[in-house]
């Protein structure tokens, strides 16, 4: 089989990189490991940038979000008895949308069967070859004979765990990772969201998130031990704790029942640089994870994406590679501020093992300026809503 670009992955960013090059007439084949009931299946990320969103617009998929997505114009941050009411409408005349990841995967999913794009399950030992010539290929097995995709580029939009990043040769490849000492414990629930707005909150027992889906799915995360496990969380043990981490109007007023998904994750920020080896691009969480505090993972790939389909379109209408040589760099400088801010959110909004009085105070502080200082809520409100392009 031949492709002009070989899609490794069939999540978020391999399926937009796939639909946006179909609209300017070039050919994709997605190679995904999973099934797509499997896929759709992983809840992740709730909250798209203004960015991602005018993205799916672009990729004409953007119809149901439209109809059932939520615009979020500010959000709520809570620590102890403080409470901030963060504005992005008045610091960056920009909102979020509420749309969980696996409904945005669906509608690309449906968009490249619609349009017959080329998208083939369950493909084991996928390798990388030759990506540092001008003839890369990819082999891949696929109930139990091997087969081989020719194409011009490769992108890895593979996620962490996948081939494309390793596929890099170590002497090239350099990685920058902090793991943090707590995960996350989340919790879907066919309840009405607590508030129509996100909180994001701080306690001494721990972080605590309040978010949703739509007004009938709500999703909470508050922090655990990392050697937890969703079996120690019975509902009611959950809602208690979730209680007692946000703000008392709030817990007043919380709806619980029985949870429909549960399930734990670990806190980690990582990049990878470069970005890009020959003819081998990596995009999304195949480069970089950040931690989920300030909704940065997804939408930081979406914005790889952007920059990887620009520089190939330039090149398939004009033969110019300026873009797609330069994909990497500019990829990367954007990945470091989003890694920042998640480090920095994290950073603030959780307490850590080894936390000391000093720190303490330093969280406090923080959180007071944060508080009394519109730039400071403005400089926060200009990260939330995505930095530009
Ligand atoms: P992925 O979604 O990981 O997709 C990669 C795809 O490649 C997968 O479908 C995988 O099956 C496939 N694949 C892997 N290896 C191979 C291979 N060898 N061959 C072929 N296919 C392969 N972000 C937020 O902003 N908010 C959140 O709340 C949030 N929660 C998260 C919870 C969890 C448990 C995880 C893991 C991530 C979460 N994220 C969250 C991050 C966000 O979901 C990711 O940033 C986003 O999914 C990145 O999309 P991606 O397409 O780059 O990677
Ligand atoms: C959600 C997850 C996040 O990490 C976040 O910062 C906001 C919302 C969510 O799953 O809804």
């Amino acid at each position: 089989m031949r492709t002009q670009v070989a899609i490794i992955g069939g999540g978020p960013s391999g399926l937009l990189l796939s639909q946006l090059l179909h609209r300017q007439g070039i050919d994709t084949v997605v190679l995904e490991r999973k099934t797509k009931e499997y896929v759709l299946g992983r809840i992740r990320a709730g909250v798209l940038e203004a960015g991602l969103v005018d993205q799916m617009r672009t990729a004409g998929v953007s119809e149901r979000m439209e109809a059932e997505g939520i615009l979020h114009r500010g959000t709520v941050i809570s620590y102890g008895d403080a409470q901030i009411n963060i504005d992005f409408q008045a610091h960056t005349s920009k909102s979020v949308m509420i749309y969980g990841q696996t409904e945005l995967t669906r509608d690309l999913y449906e968009a490249r069967e619609a349009m017959s794009g080329n998208l083939v399950f369950g493909v084991n030992k996928v390798e990388i070859k030759d990506a540092d010539t001008n003839a890369p290929h990819v082999t891949y097995e696929i109930n139990g004979s091997m087969h081989r995709l020719d194409c011009d580029y490769i992108a890895g939009c593979d996620g962490f765990h996948g081939v494309s990043r390793q596929s890099i040769p170590k002497t090239v490849r350099h990685e920058y990772e902090k793991i943090y000492p707590f995960g996350w414990l989340g919790v879907l629930s066919e309840t009405p969201p607590v508030h129509d707005e996100l909180i994001y909150a701080s306690s001494d027992l721990g972080f605590a998130l309040c978010s949703m889906r739509n007004a009938q799915l709500s999703r909470y995360y508050i922090q655990c031990d990392l050697s937890d496990s969703p079996e120690n969380w019975p509902d009611d043990v959950f809602w208690d704790a979730l209680k007692r981490r946000i703000p008392e109007e709030h817990a007043d007023v919380l709806i619980t029942g029985p949870s429909i998904e549960k399930s734990i994750a670990p806190l980690r920020s990582f990049v990878c640089e470069p970005m890009q080896w020959g003819r081998l691009f990596l995009c999304g969480d195949a480069a970089h994870i950040v931690p989920p505090t300030g909704a940065k993972g997804l939408n930081t790939a979406a914005s790889d994406v952007h920059y990887l389909s620009q520089g190939l379109v330039q090149f398939y209408q004009s033969g110019e590679t300026a873009a797609i040589d330069a994909y990497s760099a500019k990829a990367l400088e954007r990945v470091w501020k989003a890694e920042r801010f998640s480090w920095w959110m994290t950073s603030l909004l959780h307490r850590f093992p080894d936390q000391n009085a000093f720190d303490f105070r330093m969280q406090q502080a923080e959180v007071a300026f944060l508080r009394d200082n519109p730039n400071a809520q403005a400089v926060f409100a200009e990260n939330y809503v995505g930095l530009p392009y």
